[in-house]
């Protein structure tokens, strides 16, 4: 291992995400909680992650399906209670799984009482927990335009002021220059660590500071005012004062989100040292590789354009920080369906598998990525349930697109696709629970599900706990250093891990059809151990091969 890489153990985790409200519905209401993830704990561990996220779990109105949080120390009636959330935490630790909290900050829901005070109280310090404006003349405070839909403003006739969101309008922003309100924030987080939970995931968390005076954006057609309300330099002064006053004392792991994120700016965040303010930081840009800054701005997908991504980010943080692996979580359609294929969909589910699992960094699964779900289609848009689909419903009729072809783009790239309901086995309702779900279950649910998995040797769940196995195995896979080979291939994504005198090729096709594959230089795959391969091993080894449809081989030179 490079002298400057130090071992740690959130560097060699990995984790589950659970987006509760899909996952496992244990008292039979049709919605996913508590008691249903106590179910589901041995299944988590036997993956062979170290850590569970669970996406939120506090009281919420649900206009963002829990990101709207209503009261920070407390656990959702449709998810349980607090009592019910200990015995999760004391089960989780048992079994030696970390959990984490997803920690919203940036804005709370309209239906917090800090915001309800700050409206009807508007003399009271709560008023200030929030960026209430006047209007200039008829029109709102400044030009900034909310990432979900339309301006960020919203206009309050009692008071005669406006309230800022760059989300949903049920999704106020909360004005953390003000010192009360961090008060509040570290209280929230000392609740929870005293409790016993090990760490946050920071949702958006480079939002949370706002330029000062709030001046007007450069006008674009979506999220103007960016540039003033995404990395402020304020937002290190909160996230120091955050580490250092709760965060440190009680070795809490951070993860914070962060669109718009280049590894230049994430290292500002995330190199290690003194002045390391998170763990870890979730960018967007390999989310990228077939679209244009949104999932909804489609584009046919580009390999280069995600090996450029991937490699840059194993490059710049290389010694100097760490890397967050995903490929799927609850804000985008599901993986195979994007930039693996329906029709190869166990042989593409396990070359994605391949690619980032095996990369430096920590890895993060999302519920139903390990057995290979796909998207769904829905037959009308009054089915859908997001905020985010409703919104661009609104802006696509805008901009002319009929409502069918709509149909068809929100089918493809909504979120919504991640959020219906895990698929347990072939039981009614998927075996998700005993009552009409809260959302459509994806109806190839027979044929797609986690006890199907189970007895099948070869299926996608059981490469995924191989991988994470071989993962644990090989300090090579966690600290190893990386280099790509065939940067210019259209089709191929070749990459090799070097460590301690180990060496591991990884050879991964996004194509169905075949293509020539030569080993690089100083591979001689006669002399490496095939350690996996989305098919039957070959007949006869040779150094150049014709790959099959979506076809990964991993060898091991030691
Ligand atoms: C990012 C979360 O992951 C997403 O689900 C949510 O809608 C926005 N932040 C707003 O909280």
């Amino acid at each position: 291992m490079p002298a400057q890489i130090k071992p740690a153990w959130w560097k060699e985790m990995a984790v589950y995400q659970v987006w509760p409200r899909s996952f496992c519905d244990g008292n039979g209401d049709g919605v996913g909680d508590l008691w249903g993830v106590l179910e589901k704990l041995d299944y988590i561990k036997s993956l062979g992650v170290d850590a569970i996220w669970f996406s939120p779990l506090y009281p919420s109105p649900n206009a963002d399906y829990g990101y709207d949080i209503a009261d920070y120390t407390d656990i959702s009636t449709d998810y349980g209670n607090l009592e019910l959330f200990r015995r999760v935490l004391r089960e989780a630790h048992a079994r030696d799984l970390k959990v984490f909290m997803d920690l919203v900050i940036n804005h709370s829901s309209d239906e917090h009482e800090w915001f309800r005070k700050s409206k009807e109280e508007p003399a009271s310090p709560y008023h200030d927990y929030y960026f209430w404006r006047k209007g200039k003349g008829k029109k709102p405070p400044n030009n900034w335009k909310s990432t979900f839909e339309g301006g960020a403003w919203e206009y309050d006739g009692d008071l005669q002021e406006y309230y800022l969101h760059v989300f949903a309008k049920k999704q106020p922003d909360l004005n953390m220059a003000n010192p009360a309100l961090r008060r509040e924030i570290k209280d929230i987080l000392r609740f929870w660590l005293e409790m016993g939970v090990d760490g946050f995931r920071e949702d958006v968390i480079t939002y949370i500071a706002k330029k000062e005076g709030l001046p007007n954006g450069f006008p674009l057609p979506i999220g103007t005012g960016l540039e003033h309300y995404t990395n402020q330099p304020k937002v290190k002064d909160y996230l120091r004062e955050f580490r250092d006053e709760v965060l440190a004392p009680f070795g809490a792991f951070t993860v914070g989100e962060a669109p718009m994120m280049t590894p230049r700016t994430a290292k500002e965040f995330i190199s290690e040292g003194e002045d390391q303010l998170l763990n870890l930081m979730f960018h967007f840009q390999h989310m990228e590789a077939d679209c244009i800054l949104t999932d909804w701005i489609p584009t046919p997908f580009r390999l280069r354009k995600l090996k450029k991504v991937f490699s840059a980010w194993q490059r710049e943080l290389r010694g100097v920080a760490w890397n967050a692996l995903y490929l799927e979580n609850h804000d985008h359609p599901r993986i195979i369906s994007r930039y693996g294929s329906e029709k190869y969909r166990v042989e593409s589910g396990k070359m994605l598998a391949a690619v980032y699992l095996l990369q430096s960094g920590t890895p993060f699964i999302y519920q139903g990525q390990e057995i290979g779900m796909v998207n769904n289609r829905l037959d009308s848009v009054e089915k859908f349930k997001d905020v985010v689909t409703f919104n661009n419903q609104k802006l696509f009729r805008k901009l002319g697109i009929s409502s069918a072809r709509y149909l068809r783009l929100a089918n493809r790239r909504s979120r919504e696709n991640a959020r219906t309901p895990m698929q347990w086995s072939a039981a009614p309702h998927a075996g998700f629970s005993r009552a009409e779900p809260w959302f459509c279950v994806n109806p190839n649910y027979p044929e797609i599900n986690v006890a199907a998995a189970e007895a099948d040797a070869f299926s996608l769940l059981h490469w995924y706990r191989a991988l994470l196995r071989f993962r644990k195995e090989n300090p090579l896979v966690v600290y190893g250093d990386y280099r790509e080979y065939k940067k210019n291939s259209r089709s191929l994504y070749v990459y090799a891990r070097e460590h301690e005198g180990k060496r591991l090729l990884v050879i991964c096709s996004f194509s169905e059809k075949p293509v020539r594959f030569r080993a690089p230089p100083g591979f001689d795959l006669l002399h490496g151990k095939r350690v996996f391969g989305n098919y039957a091993p070959p007949e006869r080894q040779n150094d150049q091969f014709l790959t099959k449809p979506y076809e990964c081989r991993v060898y091991l030179f030691e």
